[in-house]
């Protein structure tokens, strides 16, 4: 923990030329950080921004060149000039990223409205076609075409026993499924499942658990099926000793519509609507979730998204088994439909998969277009 920049630039060279691997914290405002290592030419190799924009003027986002306790006292007693004071650092911020990103980092928008409250403010951010933003959200790079549009996204599950001992079975039933299900998974997923079995093999030893006998895991639609099959007959068996409650995050493939985040990576116009979620949350209602809810704001801010959840209670019997079956297919095929519509490649290979799986299922594929005999047209 460092609260000095000189102290700061110091640490960073030594740790860099060294190639050690630390994590260095610094206690202090960002702007400063952004602006002091370009001046110093200390090169960032990769950099986001991790405050809280969703929520700019109520404290999510500290302006540069005030302390904590003024910064509080003028939310508080000035509003307005305490707008104006986020809005001009979110400027000077986005300016001293632009520097860096001259040199060569790699910046993107990590889903907590930088981006957007930046350009809100008038700062340097949006591309030429002054429509899109000059840099990617972490959803369009990374998330989105390398594990959303596959169906790769955060299942979870809970212990209703709270024993620890039935999390322990059902981490090793976890990755047990998905390494037999890798024995025959298409080339372009054998990473992803390689990453999520050895998270599943190593989170009994990193003791990830605070409270609730609860687990996450990164799986797709047939991953997700299998681990909640076998968890409804382990406790038909009673080798699980009670219920498992299953559920994901909104950040996912097809609970949550938000252009600036989980659907920033859908380029077909689509990404301003808010349908997914809807019809997430109806077919999971109809297909036997225990219970969905909709919500507004998760992560991006209100107005910004709207998500879609479900709850699952497995408790053994066969209409559980049946449920989750029919359910847990909805609840990943909706948005890879979705994404397969919006010319997604990784979710088009994944739509023809799900139909060859399921040859019940239909779903239309996209046409491409030659996008230069278009243009001639207009
Ligand atoms: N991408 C994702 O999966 C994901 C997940 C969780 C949260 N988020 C988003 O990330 C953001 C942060 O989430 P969190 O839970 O860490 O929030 P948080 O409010 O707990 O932490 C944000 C921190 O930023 C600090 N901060 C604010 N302005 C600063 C400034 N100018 N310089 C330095 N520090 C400053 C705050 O003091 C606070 O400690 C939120 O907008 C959230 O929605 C994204």
């Amino acid at each position: 923990m460092i609260d000095d920049l000189d102290t700061l630039v110091v640490r960073v060279r030594k740790a860099k030329k060294e190639k050690e691997i630390v994590s260095i914290a610094y206690h202090g405002n960002i702007v400063e950080v952004w602006e002091r290592f370009d001046i110093e030419n200390v090169f960032v190799d990769l950099g986001s921004d991790q405050t809280s924009l969703h929520n700019p003027w109520s404290g999510g986002y500290y302006p540069v060149g005030f302390s904590l306790e003024e910064s509080n006292e003028m939310m508080k007693n000035n509003p307005d000039l305490f707008k104006e004071k986020v809005q001009e650092s979110l400027r000077r911020q986005a300016m001293a990223i632009n520097k860096h990103t001259a040199k060569g980092s790699y910046f993107f928008d990590y889903g907590n409205a930088f981006l957007l409250e930046a350009s809100r403010a008038g700062a340097d951010v949006m591309a030429d076609d002054g429509i899109h933003f000059k840099y990617p959200s972490y959803v369009q790079d990374i998330m989105g075409p390398l594990f959303f549009d596959y169906g790769f996204g955060p299942f979870r599950w809970v212990c209703t026993s709270n024993n620890p001992v039935d999390l322990e079975i059902t981490d090793k039933i976890a990755a047990e499924i998905l390494t037999e299900l890798m024995r025959n998974s298409p080339a372009e997923i054998q990473s992803q499942m390689a990453d999520n079995i050895q998270w599943i093999q190593g989170a009994q030893k990193n003791n990830l658990v605070v409270g609730s006998q609860a687990r996450i895991l990164y799986a797709d639609a047939e991953g997700r099926i299998k681990i909640a099959e076998a968890f409804n007959k382990a406790i038909a068996l009673g080798v699980i000793s009670a219920p498992i409650v299953l559920g994901r995050d909104h950040h996912d493939v097809s609970g949550t519509d938000s252009p600036y985040r989980e659907t920033s990576n859908i380029y077909d116009g689509s990404s301003f609507t808010a349908d997914m979620a809807i019809q997430n949350v109806i077919g999971d209602a109809f297909r036997g979730a225990t219970w969905v809810s909709i919500h507004n704001g998760g992560g991006v801010g209100w107005g910004e998204v709207i998500n879609g959840g479900f709850g699952m209670l497995l408790d053994g019997t066969a209409e559980a088994d049946g449920r989750l079956k029919s359910m847990l297919y909805w609840d990943v095929n909706n948005g890879i439909s979705r994404r397969s519509w919006a010319r997604n490649r990784g979710a088009i290979n994944t739509a023809k998969r799900a139909m060859e799986i399921n040859p019940n299922l239909k779903v239309t594929l996209p046409n491409f277009a030659d996008d230069q005999l278009l243009e001639g047209l207009f």
